[in-house]
């Protein structure tokens, strides 16, 4: 089974969390595209409307007819499907390969139940083999290369691309995170950065991993 065959078994079963008549958020990412496919071919009358985390899922979702609604207008929301990069057994995230990450971070940060989609290949024992995507203002994105280089990565910019917020995306090399929750706060806290792509504080809560035998269900 390719590892597309696995974030397609996750996105269908993400379906069942959807409550009829609601209105949902939506992820990023190749996981979160077959979401959304699977939302069009099986259940469009069921989502009255989605709040969208990234002009691309926007983009795919009006292709299919599934109305996008501006989160300031849908307020707090039951449910978030997005992917991720890599997950812990806490359900700590690094998120942000596609760049979305802030759109991302606020979207989960609005909903009662997050619910991550992939492939078994991303859950990991120790976060930080992925490089960790910081999203900074450009004018900032020395200063923020050497501060993440004190914490021992290596900061790498993820050159010609600019996220939906124009901004730029610094992919931070080498880390090995052992306190998940400390390093959000302290990427955070640094000036410049608008976020990082660590979704500890507010992590999934469900993971439904596709694998060779199934979707397995892991919860924090
Ligand atoms: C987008 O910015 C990311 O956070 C995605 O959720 C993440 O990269 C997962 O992507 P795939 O579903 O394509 O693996």
């Amino acid at each position: 089974m390719t590892a597309d065959e696995k974030k397609k078994q996750a996105a269908l079963a993400a379906l069942e969390y959807i409550e009829p008549g609601s209105v949902i958020g939506v992820g990023t990412g190749s996981t979160v595209n077959h979401f959304i496919d699977a939302i069009a071919e099986r259940m469009k009358g069921a989502v009255e409307a989605a709040v969208s985390s990234s002009e691309a899922s926007t983009e795919r979702m009006q292709q299919h007819g599934i109305p996008v609604v501006d989160l300031n207008a849908a307020g707090a929301l039951d449910l978030y499907v997005d992917g991720a990069d890599e997950s812990n057994r806490h359900l700590h995230l690094i998120k942000g390969g596609g760049g979305a990450l802030t759109r991302e971070k606020i979207v989960a940060a609005a909903s009662k139940t997050f619910v991550c989609i992939a492939d078994d290949s991303k859950l990991v024992n120790i976060l930080g083999e992925f490089p960790l995507p910081v999203e900074v203002i450009p004018m900032a994105r020395s200063l923020v290369a050497r501060e993440l280089t004190k914490l021992g990565g290596q900061p790498v910019w993820r050159e010609n691309f600019i996220t939906d917020n124009g901004n730029i995306i610094l992919d931070v090399h080498n880390l090995e995170i052992m306190e998940p929750m400390k390093m959000e706060t302290q990427i955070n806290q640094m000036a410049g950065v608008v976020t990082v792509g660590l979704f500890a504080h507010r992590p999934a809560d469900v993971l439904l991993l596709g694998g060779e035998d199934g979707v397995k269900t892991v919860t924090a």
